[in-house]
């Protein structure tokens, strides 16, 4: 049985089904290891207690955001803010300038528009979209193919709580890395970060709602649809309607229904004592969204 090590300590097992993941429900120590920095069994520590502070979010006299932990010196161009040990929502701060700043807790939103983020992430208008038609809720699971910068995991693991689970497959180690740190930032306790190509996933991993968020999505949705729990939601982002056409071309042939392609778009208002009009340069097309739920008798195989 493999084992994590937190700094110099062996503690408890770390995933039952790989060895190459983070899992970071409660009954697990929050750490992460990556195949390839470290050799099999030796497993490093990437994450000291310092990552697992919980993130704040400190927002300057202007307006201006900025993602904090207790005790960090932030420097500003308005001046240095010291963070106190023990910050809570609502205190008030002055840099060494004189400027003001306030602490507020981090929305998801916050948090997301300030963390690392080493790939693309869907827009916040798609993973609403997805959230709402997945129906996702309380005690779901979901699979998640192209952990990227873990965006879509936090949102997934804030809709299906406690009792529910994330498994995210990533498989680029630095890239992995980074989501672990991103998602243990922002303290979800339900999400299970594996460091490998999703289609090594375990075969009895079943899904709620399976969404693929890689290049090529067409190639994953037969190993999608043998993974689902009956009528759970297949989602797949595709940038181009071409692959976006061919995910819903494979998803009716494996016998799937309610299959269908849409886009979300969505148009920022610019509001002037001169009048209100749509912002001149904003971002006009976001990806396709091709969904399908899954029937039990035509799942076929898994992997
Ligand atoms: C667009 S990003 C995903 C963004 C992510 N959903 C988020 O919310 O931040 C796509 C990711 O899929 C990963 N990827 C590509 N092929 C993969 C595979 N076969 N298994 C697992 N991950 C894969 C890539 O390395 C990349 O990081």
């Amino acid at each position: 049985m493999p084992f994590l090590r937190i700094g110099h300590q062996i503690t408890k097992p770390i995933s039952p089904y790989r060895k190459r993941s983070i899992n970071t429900g409660s009954s697990w120590p929050l750490g992460c290891c990556c195949p390839d920095q470290t050799p099999p069994n030796k497993l490093e520590k990437l994450e000291d207690a310092a990552a697992m502070k919980r993130r704040l979010l400190l927002v300057d006299e202007r307006g201006t955001k900025h993602l904090v932990r207790e005790g960090d010196r932030l420097e500003t161009d308005i001046g240095i803010f010291n963070l106190p040990r023990r910050a809570s929502p609502g205190t008030v701060l002055r840099s060494h300038l004189g400027r003001t700043a306030f602490v507020l807790e981090p929305s998801i939103r916050d948090y997301v528009e300030r963390m690392p983020r080493p790939t693309s992430i869907p827009y916040f208008e798609d993973i609403g979209f997805v959230l709402a038609f997945a129906g996702l809720r309380k005690g779901q699971t979901v699979v998640e193919a192209g952990t990227g910068s873990g965006a879509c995991a936090l949102y997934f693991s804030q809709a299906v709580g406690p009792a529910g689970k994330v498994h995210s497959f990533e498989i680029r180690a630095d890239i992995h890395r980074i989501a672990v740190g991103n998602v243990q930032g922002f303290g979800c306790r339900n999400v299970e970060l594996v460091c490998d190509d999703v289609r090594n996933k375990p075969r009895d991993l079943r899904a709620d709602l399976f969404f693929l968020d890689l290049a090529s999505p067409s190639r994953y949705v037969d190993l999608a649809n043998g993974s689902m729990k009956p009528g759970g939601m297949i989602c797949a982002f595709a940038p181009f309607v071409e692959e976006g056409a061919r995910c819903v071309r494979k998803l009716k042939a494996l016998g799937c229904f309610e299959v269908r392609m849409l886009e979300v778009p969505h148009r920022d208002y610019e509001v002037s004592s001169h009048g209100t009009r749509p912002k001149t340069t904003q971002t006009v097309h976001t990806g396709y969204l091709a969904f399908a739920r899954a029937l039990p008798l035509r799942q076929g195989r898994a992997d």
